[in-house]
């Protein structure tokens, strides 16, 4: 009597194949995270300070919210989001400028989306958020707040304003 002693194990070509596949895609996002991160200098919007969202209208950055300017082409832009706007409305700016958002908010939770951008942030009170973006394109950028914060929510919104 003869038995197999060495244990196969079978994989239906159509597993194996996928299983192949999946494995090449990790690889292809590791990759892609990696040379996106490092490479290109692609971050995640991160929560760059803390504030007290009792104090930050009257004192700091953002009692004086608004565009400042850095140099030629480059801004920094300092908005406060509160129920239901966001001060200042709107920034202008010339185009092929690199503007850099930082937004708090002194009440509740908001958001800060500008439309045809990356730019999508969460707004948390006691934290500043900020991502920044080049605006090549003239033409107006609308600003929404995509986080439900109350009944005023659907008419928060602002615009970027890029001249030619
Ligand atoms: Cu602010 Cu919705």
């Amino acid at each position: 009597m003869t038995t197999d002693s060495k244990p196969s194990m079978h994989i239906d070509p159509y597993e194996r194949g996928w299983m192949i596949a999946t494995i090449i895609m990790l690889v292809i996002f590791l990759v892609a995270v990696t040379i996106a991160g490092f490479a290109m200098g692609i971050k995640v919007p991160a929560p760059v300070a803390q504030v007290n969202p009792q104090t930050v209208a009257q004192e700091g950055p953002f009692a004086t919210p608004g565009l400042r300017q850095l140099a030629p082409g480059k801004y920094e832009a300092y908005l406060l989001a509160q129920i239901w706007r966001f001060d200042p409305t709107e920034i202008t700016v010339p185009a092929g400028s690199e503007v850099m958002f930082y937004v708090t908010s002194k009440d509740v939770q908001h958001s800060f989306i500008i439309d045809g951008t990356n730019v999508n942030m969460q707004i948390v009170p006691g934290q500043i958020s900020r991502l920044g973006h080049r605006f090549d394109t003239p033409g107006e950028y609308r600003i929404t707040c995509a986080e439900y914060c109350g009944s005023g929510h659907a008419a928060m919104y602002g615009k970027v304003i890029v001249t030619p």
